[in-house]
């Protein structure tokens, strides 16, 4: 494990390798604790480097049994050999010249789960970002760019499957009982896509003729006797490579694609060349088991991954730094494939609630970074939301100022400039400059500055003059080491929506450049006129959530009432009911703190039901429609001073307030959507599901909501409904009988499958109140729990505290010392993990003053440890800051 070096890494120290590598040949000997690697490199002196300058290898952990130089053992003094880098000091001074390294890796105490690692018997590699160097000695970094030939040997019996990179070599047996296959890629890839599978695992196999004719063979492998629930990622796998061929005119470059479930990994899933290795949470799914968020997140994820084939893998980044430019492009693409595969406006009102979920609050709290941050002092932790979604949301904002065409003109330029490159988000944004003769620099801001920017906007409506205007002024709240923001380009998507819940048009208008229905803010302040308006309009503001902005409009409250009527765009219509729902919730917060409870505005409850019952709507929008933000998003509005306990009463009141008033309707609906129809994990079923559970949650409120939960948990012939009854009952009902035997029952039923278990474990940490802590305690001795699994330890733990308001908060401090201990249990064999973990502390500053201090007091308990890893402590020095 690396040991802190408090190294920090700057963008402006970037410079070329002095050497690369052009050709890599890997010999894996598997065996569980002694695996030998034999890397045998070409090495290549850049053109300018003085001969014989020292070549120095990155290594992590690594234990070294011989190097040669051009075909000769190398002298003791010719090398220096440490735990993290391997010096030849003086190479040989031909321009090429070849090494070959052999070290040893112990597989099975890999518990970091970088490198090469074992999970459930399967030996599997995770590199990026800085894995490689845990196998062997090398130039691990993402600009040298190497043409790998690799040979996997290994038992016959027990690792039947031997699977890497690129297209499939030579295969034969060997002494002992053992056999080889060799695997050759062609297409020269930094060391992070490295990938090597072996074991003995089930498939499903398919094949993909490409838009030019070529034959692919795919193959989605998982455990034995579950590859009828890899069916979907298959089928989800064919239609983004299809997509990507329309949409993007991206085809797949080699004769196969793999894809492998593993049960240990750290992330969602890794774009490997060829060679997809994912969390099998993101593989796995039947109606039995699989929710139809789950069914959506892995036909997301599949097509992310593959997508990268493009996008990362084709071209790649230069350095760490510019991680958005793989990862921002790359889920930018997949929201579009999901968004045409499912309702668009259904997608962009998911993504932007994630994107406020974990990115505002990344971004108004001590971890805030730009998109592309400039130093980092341990890369793990800059897989963030920021990178991803905000950088998303940028690469989004280019479609919307150059238009699609010249949008879809600028990828194809980008493409065909950098194909085998690894390039900087400079090179990304001259596509689009020179493709458009569009000057982007003070957009370009949107990378380097971090922080929300806010748009305050006010309108005035002259009736003699039959002008309106929109007074916009942007700011950007300060951000650590970043005390003063500079302006920014942001589109700002509007329409003036007339009495008739029409779009009206305008005559003429001045005070800003206006097109194709966006506003561009470039300055400080705009007061853009529209002139010709015969009435005085509603406006409707960042539609489609144009830009990743807060907005605070003065305006009348019937103008929000009338947007959620009537506004043309489906985003800014959910958002207009959301604002509403949001203003009455903080509103009744603050006089709760001032002790008189109030009411809520009654056109909540009225707006609720309208939306539930607009049969012209799609019922996944109508249950979007329906749910009330949540408390964190409640708490990130508030911004300071933050009671949970306050919050969440506050919020189940509402909750009430609208079940009570809209009884009678919400059970109707509730009926007409029971009759079962059979299970598809389409859009359209899902949305079916998702409309009639949340409206369970609200009947749920009334008298014999628990027997009705209770019903629908027991009548589920789904996972979505059995999840969501459960959830109703544990959220609504903690205490109930009705409750306690549903969780028992959920328990006997699934206790052999660990992805199903992880949803008990979900919900039960999820459960309100102070005694979740010693519950969510007493549940980490659960047979089912393991502190080694990723994705066992971030259901429960991750879920307590990140998604438990009231138990994580808990006023006597002991949530945050259950949290720290695990933490640092946790550090121990798994940094990235405990790291990650750590961030749900990132908005301890907004608490109120006595939760504050013990989650102060719970940070220091863990920076004052001994032996952090770095990225914990990177993540807790931050946080304290
Ligand atoms: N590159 C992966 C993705 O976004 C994420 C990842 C990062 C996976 C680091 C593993 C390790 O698709
Ligand atoms: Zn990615």
């Amino acid at each position: 494990m690396r040991t802190d070096t408090g190294q920090i890494f700057r963008i402006e120290d970037y410079r070329p390798s002095d050497y690369l590598i052009p050709e890599t040949r890997l010999t894996f000997r598997l065996d569980p604790e002694a695996t030998v690697v034999i890397a045998e490199l070409v090495i290549e002196r850049r053109p300018g480097v003085a001969p014989s300058t020292p070549l120095v290898l990155e290594g992590d952990g690594l234990v070294l049994r011989r190097v040669e130089i051009d075909g000769k053992p190398a002298g003791k003094q010719s090398f220096e050999v440490e735990p993290n880098r391997l010096t030849l000091l003086r190479p040989p001074a031909a321009k090429r010249f070849r090494i070959v390294i052999e070290t040893l890796v112990d597989p099975s105490a890999n518990t970091t789960l970088m490198g090469l690692y074992r999970s459930s018997g399967i030996y599997c590699t995770q590199c990026e970002a800085e894995g490689f160097r845990r196998i062997t000695y090398f130039l691990d970094r993402p600009d040298v760019l190497s043409v790998y030939t690799v040979r996997i040997e290994a038992d016959a019996a027990s690792e039947p499957l031997l699977l890497s990179n690129g297209n499939p070599g030579e295969t034969g047996p060997l002494p002992g009982g053992r056999h080889f296959a060799v695997w050759h890629d062609p297409h020269p890839k930094p060391s992070y896509l490295f990938a090597l599978v072996a074991g003995d695992l089930g498939v499903v196999d398919d094949s993909f003729v490409t838009a030019s004719g070529r034959k692919v063979a795919l193959g989605v492998y998982v455990e034995h006797g579950k590859e009828d629930r890899a069916l979907y990622a298959m089928d989800s796998l064919i239609r983004s490579m299809r997509w990507d061929e329309e949409a993007f005119g991206c085809e797949y470059d080699l004769d196969v694609f793999n894809i492998v479930a593993v049960s240990d990994f750290n992330m969602g899933a890794m774009e490997n060349k060829g060679l997809n290795i994912f969390n099998d949470k993101y593989v796995l799914a039947d109606a039995e088991t699989a929710t139809d968020g789950d069914y959506a997140n892995i036909e997301a994820i599949v097509a992310h991954e593959y997508f990268h084939n493009w996008t990362g893998n084709r071209i790649t980044c230069r350095d760490w730094f510019q991680l958005c430019l793989k990862e921002g492009l790359t889920v930018y693409r997949d929201h579009e494939f999901s968004a045409d595969q499912r309702s668009r406006p259904v997608k962009r009102i998911s993504e932007v609630r994630t994107l406020r979920a974990h990115q505002f609050p990344e971004d108004q709290g001590p971890l805030a970074h730009p998109v592309r941050p400039r130093r980092y002092r341990e890369i793990n932790n800059f897989y963030t939301a920021t990178v991803y979604e905000k950088g998303a949301e940028v690469v989004r904002m280019i479609r919307t100022i150059l238009g699609p065409a010249i949008f879809r003109q600028g990828m194809d330029l980008y493409f065909e400039r950098h194909d085998g490159q690894a390039v900087t988000i400079e090179d990304f944004l001259a596509a689009f400059q020179d493709i458009s003769g569009r000057d982007l620099t003070q957009f370009a801001l949107w990378y380097h500055q971090a922080g929300t920017p806010n748009l305050s906007v006010s309108t005035t409506y002259d009736a003699t003059a039959q002008t309106f205007t929109l007074e916009i002024e942007q700011s950007v709240p300060p951000t650590p080491s970043e005390s003063r923001k500079r302006l920014m380009h942001i589109p700002l998507a509007f329409g003036l929506v007339g009495a008739d819940g029409v779009d009206m048009r305008w005559t003429t208008v001045d005070g800003a450049t206006v097109e194709d229905g966006v506003i561009h803010v470039r300055k400080r302040r705009h007061a853009v006129r529209f002139s010709g308006m015969a009435t005085r309009p509603v406006v409707s503001l960042n539609r489609g959530f144009s830009a990743p902005v807060t907005l605070s409009v003065e305006r009348p409250r019937d103008d929000l009432v009338f947007l959620a009527r009537h506004d043309g765009d489906g985003f800014s219509r959910w958002q207009a009911f959301n604002t509403l729902a949001t203003d009455a919730l903080i509103g009744a917060f603050r006089s709760s703190l001032g002790g008189k409870p109030s009411g809520f505005p009654s056109e909540i409850a009225t707006l609720a039901v309208a939306f539930a019952a607009d049969g012209a709507l799609e019922p996944a929008y109508r249950a979007l429609a329906l749910t009330l933000p949540g408390e964190a998003d409640i708490a990130r509005e508030i911004g300071a001073n933050i009671d949970p306990d306050i919050i969440h009463g506050t919020r189940a009141e509402l909750a009430r307030t609208i079940a009570e008033a809209n009884a009678a309707t919400f059970g109707e609906l509730y009926e007409a959507l029971s009759t079962d129809e059979g299970f598809t994990p389409d859009a359209a079923g899902a949305g079916r599901r998702a409309l009639r559970n949340t409206l369970l949650d609200y009947l749920s409120l009334l008298p014999g909501g628990a027997a009705l939960a209770a019903r629908h948990f027991s009548r589920a012939t789904n996972m979505t409904d059995m999840a969501a009854a459960l959830g109703v009952l544990t959220q609504r009902h903690p205490g109930n009988d009705r409750t306690q035997s549903a969780l028992a029952a959920f328990e006997r039923r699934f206790s052999d499958n660990p992805l199903v278990m992880d949803k008990w474990f979900q919900i039960q940490a999820s459960v309100p109140g102070p005694g979740t802590v010693e519950a969510v305690e007493a549940l980490t001795r659960h047979p089912a729990y393991s502190t080694l699994n990723p994705n066992r330890v971030r259901s429960l733990v991750g879920t307590f505290s990140s998604a438990n308001q009231t138990a994580f908060h808990r006023p006597d401090g002991a949530g945050y010392r259950f949290f720290a201990a695990t933490v640092l249990d946790v550090d121990g064999r798994n940094p990235q993990l405990a790291a990650r973990l750590a961030t749900a502390l990132r908005s301890w500053r907004s608490l109120e003053a006595v939760r504050r201090d013990h989650a102060r007091t719970a940070l220091l308990s863990i920076s004052s440890t001994e032996g952090l890893s770095t990225d914990l402590r990177d993540i807790v020095e931050r946080t304290l800051a």
